[in-house]
Parts: C-alpha cells; sequence; structure tokens
C-alpha cells in the first residue's frame, strides 16, 4: 500500500482559535476511514485543510505526496452542506455533466466518451433510476446519491465525504454505505468517511480517526473505541459501551455523545 494522506503534528487555527492540534495520522492507499467526533470537533475544517482550502498553523499535510491543493483532481469531495442547487430545474445527470464539464475545463467536449464517464459514475452511485429526474423533485436520500456521483467524477484517487449519511434513514444509510463500500473495493480509492454514528460502519471501516477537545487518535475500532482513550481524548470521564452488537457513548454524567446520538 502506498501513502495517501500523511498528517505530521498538524495544528489547524481559525479567526485566531486553536480548532485542533498535534493531530498526526499516516492514511494508506484504499483504506476506508471513518472520522467521527462531536459538532465542533474539527472534522469538516480537517477535510478542508487536507483539500488546500484551509491554512496549516504548524505541522505537515501532504496528499499524494505534494502540498494540499496540490493533487485535488485525484479527489473526490462530497462537501456537508449542498443546499445552494436545491430547487434547480437540472436532471441529476445534467448535474453530473456540469460536474464533468468543470473537470475538463478549456479542453474541447468529448461527447460520447464524457456521456459514458457520467453514466458509469451515476451506476457506480446507485443513482440510474432517477437520472433523468429533475434535481429539485428527489429525495434527500436520492440527492445524496447524486452527490456521490458527482464526487466520483474523474476517477478519484480519495474520496472525502463530509456526513453523507445526515438526514438518511437507517435502510437508506446501509444502501448508501454499501455502494461507498463496493466503490473502495473496486476502484481501490481510499475512504476518508465523516459521520456521527459509529455503529452503521462496524466492519466496513479499516481504522478510525476519533476526534475531540483539540486532539484526535487513530487506530482500530478495538483500540480508539475504548473508555479508555476517549476519556484521555475528551479530557473527560467516558464510558464505552458495547450491547447488542452496538457501540454507546456515555459521558460519566449520563450525557450521550453524539456519536451515538442515532444509534
Ligand atoms: N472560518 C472560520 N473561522 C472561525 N472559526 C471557524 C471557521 N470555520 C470553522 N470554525 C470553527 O471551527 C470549529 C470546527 O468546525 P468544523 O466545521 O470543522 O466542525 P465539525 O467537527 O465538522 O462539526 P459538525 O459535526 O457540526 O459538522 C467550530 O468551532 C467552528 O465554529
Ligand atoms: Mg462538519
Amino acid at each position: 500500500m502506498t501513502n495517501c494522506i500523511f498528517l505530521e503534528q498538524v495544528e489547524i487555527r481559525l479567526g485566531g482559535a486553536q480548532i485542533f492540534s498535534q493531530l498526526s495520522a499516516e492514511i494508506q492507499q484504499g483504506e476506508f476511514i471513518g472520522v467521527f467526533g462531536p459538532n465542533g470537533a474539527g472534522k469538516s475544517t480537517l477535510a478542508k485543510s487536507i483539500l488546500g482550502l484551509l491554512p496549516v498553523a504548524s505541522g505537515k499535510i501532504s496528499v499524494f505526496g505534494s502540498s494540499p491543493g496540490r493533487n485535488n483532481h485525484l479527489i473526490g469531495y462530497m462537501p456537508q452542506f449542498r443546499t445552494n442547487l436545491e430547487n434547480t430545474a437540472l436532471s441529476a445527470f445534467s448535474m453530473v455533466a456540469a460536474v464533468a464539464h468543470g473537470n475538463r475545463w478549456g479542453l474541447p467536449w468529448q461527447g460520447i466518451t464524457l456521456k459514458k464517464e457520467i453514466l458509469e459514475v451515476l451506476k457506480l452511485a446507485g443513482a440510474m433510476e432517477y437520472a433523468h429526474r429533475p434535481f429539485s423533485v428527489l429525495s434527500g436520500g436520492q440527492k445524496h446519491h447524486v452527490a456521490l456521483a458527482q464526487a466520483l467524477v474523474g476517477k478519484p484517487r480519495l474520496l472525502i465525504l463530509d456526513e453523507p449519511l445526515a438526514s438518511l434513514d437507517p435502510g437508506n444509510q446501509m444502501r448508501l454505505i454499501q455502494c461507498i463500500k463496493k466503490i473502495q473495493t473496486s476502484t481501490g480509492a481510499t475512504i476518508l468517511f465523516i459521520a456521527h454514528d459509529i455503529n452503521p460502519l462496524l466492519g466496513i471501516m479499516d481504522r478510525i480517526l476519533y476526534m475531540a477537545g483539540g486532539n484526535a487518535a487513530i487506530g482500530s475500532v478495538k483500540r480508539i473505541l475504548t473508555s479508555q482513550a476517549l476519556s484521555e481524548l475528551y479530557r473527560a470521564e467516558i464510558h464505552v459501551i458495547r450491547a447488542e452488537g452496538r457501540i454507546f457513548i456515555v459521558a460519566a454524567e449520563g450525557n450521550v455523545t453524539e456519536t451515538a446520538r442515532h444509534a
């Protein structure tokens, strides 16, 4: 396996405040990494800094061996907020085509090849059935599949998916996860999957990156999801409870953390 993302003692500061520091991780090509942590932990910030959209205050990020931003053509990104085109009359197909055109900015129209690629990504993302319906009439879950298809344009080697499960029911969460797992195995892409609920992703992820309290830890589910490891991250007493094959994260004072809220 080759190195896909390399994070060395990374510190990010925004608006004068430290968001997180001392984040070190080596993510290999083809790994499926689940990224978890409470609201405001810095998950989206990390995604943006890997894309070179936010500066690093100290430490180093390298993506496919170069500084962030230089290899973005190898990255498919599904941002957390995707509402700006909510009411468009464009079909899902056209929405993906628009991204495909953007990717080839400056190149002449590539007719059949381009159409073939658009159909391919719509199929990979499981969105073929409604590809020709207007985007605005699609359900929230269907829109997620179209956004995934957009992220797949250009055969990315790294997919950064920021909360693709948000507002999906458990059945649709599983469908989207299976779809992404299939993409990982069939294309060998690295997956950075940001989510709040660990449970639907158990058995799917290779490792997890858990962010909390300005700190982060990366490792296997078994190693990171322990009361001791999470208490160190949160700097508070946290209990990890395993029951019925599921994991619940509970603060000592009885508040269930974000991670387990939807479990
Ligand atoms: N441009 C900015 N200027 C100042 N602070 C910012 C900026 N962008 C984000 N932040 C702050 O950085 C922190 C981390 O935000 P981020 O969006 O990365 O959290 P998150 O882990 O993705 O949370 P959520 O689960 O709610 O999506 C938050 O406290 C947020 O308010
Ligand atoms: Mg976020």
